[in-house]
């Protein structure tokens, strides 16, 4: 009765130029630990649900890529879709799916590029999660006590701050759900200590997420929902096809999680890191003494040089002096060379990349 989603159409602009249209983060094994993060997501799901009900939804550009990461799957089981629309509608048509054959599951969503080392608690907040929104149609999503104020992420505020360290750790009901603050308002929450990370990872059951989509993003559930008899189906990838770029671009976050009533959080401490800018790699990475991350599988020389990423490819030589703070980062026919701190602004250089050349 339980499945498991995971979500692996995103570009991962952050990342660029390492991470590309063409081999996106998920696909890549950025921090050297032998599996790509989509594996290492897929084995997660493993002990939690069963093989055959993990579906991975991602772009039809992938689908083959993913097959090949994640032999296990049958190739019905990964959901494509024509266009990038961001998480609502992925996490629309897998709902949709999963209720052409078992209308009262309950399903995991997961996105695809996460790095989790306690993977036992993890599994065990899963298995409480599914418990509590099954028969409900509560909406859990999994909160991270935050660290610093990181304007990537979303900021999830339950009712009373929690006293104790510990506490928390059982599920609360959330009181407000802000996507991506600015920084001002992302340090506020960090210091008045109401607020948890959203983690992007929720546990809800199928009529409670399409009644949630039916509420906050009527439209497009109205567009999913005509497709009833084609799900499961061989006219299911057309039917997708043909709706998909109809569908408004918007992540699951903005779409539903902010708007819904019903929203609660189980917080959890299991290893939890979002590697998705330079930034959180630099958090994880081996550092030198002068805290520099250099590598990339190229040689790197770096003089007077500290607090700075340098990943060249394999068969490059660079040479770096007078850099601090800094990223340089070089792939294929891309070199992108800008401060740490504007790593958040690496997705627009990319979409500028994208409009100009
Ligand atoms: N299939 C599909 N289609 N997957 C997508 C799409 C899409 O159009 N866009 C993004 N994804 C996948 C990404 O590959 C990733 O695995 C996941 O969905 C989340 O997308 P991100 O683009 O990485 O979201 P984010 O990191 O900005 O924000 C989310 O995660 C944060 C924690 O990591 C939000 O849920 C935040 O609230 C959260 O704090
Ligand atoms: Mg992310």
């Amino acid at each position: 009765n339980n499945y498991g989603v995971i979500m692996a159409g995103g570009i991962g602009s952050r990342f660029w130029p390492l991470s590309k249209n063409r081999m996106p983060k998920q696909f890549l094994d950025i921090l050297g630990t032998g599996k790509s993060f989509i594996r290492s997501t897929f084995e997660r799901f493993l002990p939690v649900v069963p093989v055959e009900n993990i579906l991975v939804v991602t772009s039809a550009l992938y689908k083959d890529l993913v097959l090949r990461h994640l032999p296990e799957l049958r190739p019905e089981q990964v959901l494509t879709e024509p266009v990038r629309r961001n998480t609502a509608p992925c996490i629309a048509y897998a709902a949709y799916r999963i209720a052409a054959e078992n209308p009262q599951a309950n399903m995991i969503v997961a996105p695809s590029d996460h790095l989790i080392t306690g993977e036992a608690e993890f599994q065990n907040i899963l298995r409480e999660g599914l418990a509590f929104v099954g028969g409900t149609e509560k909406l859990l999503t999994i909160g991270i006590r935050p660290s610093r104020p990181e304007t990537g992420y979303g900021y999830i505020q339950i009712d009373t701050a929690p006293r104790s360290e510990t506490e928390g750790t059982s599920i609360c009901k959330v009181k407000t759900f802000t996507e991506k603050p600015n920084l001002e308002m992302a340090r506020v929450f960090v210091e008045s200590g109401e607020f948890f990370w959203n983690s992007g990872i929720f546990v809800w059951s199928v009529p409670g997420i399409l009644k949630a989509l039916d509420t906050c993003l009527p439209d497009m559930s109205a567009r999913f929902a005509a497709g009833k008899g084609d799900y499961r189906t061989a006219s299911e990838q057309p039917f997708v096809d043909a709706i998909y770029p109809s569908c408004e671009n918007i992540s699951i976050d903005y779409g539903v999680m902010e708007k819904s009533p019903d929203v609660y959080v189980r917080c959890g401490d299991f290893g939890w890191s979002d590697i998705g800018t330079w930034g959180s790699l630099y958090q994880h990475a081996v550092r030198d003494e002068r805290d520099n991350v250099l590598g990339g599988g190229g040689h790197v020389l770096a003089y007077d040089t500290k607090g700075t990423v340098v990943n060249v490819p394999e068969g490059k030589v660079a040479v770096v002096e007078g850099l601090e703070d800094y990223l340089v980062i070089e792939k294929d026919n891309a070199l992108l060379i800008c401060r740490r701190s504007s790593e958040q602004s690496i997705r627009n250089y990319v979409e500028d990349v994208k409009y100009r050349f």
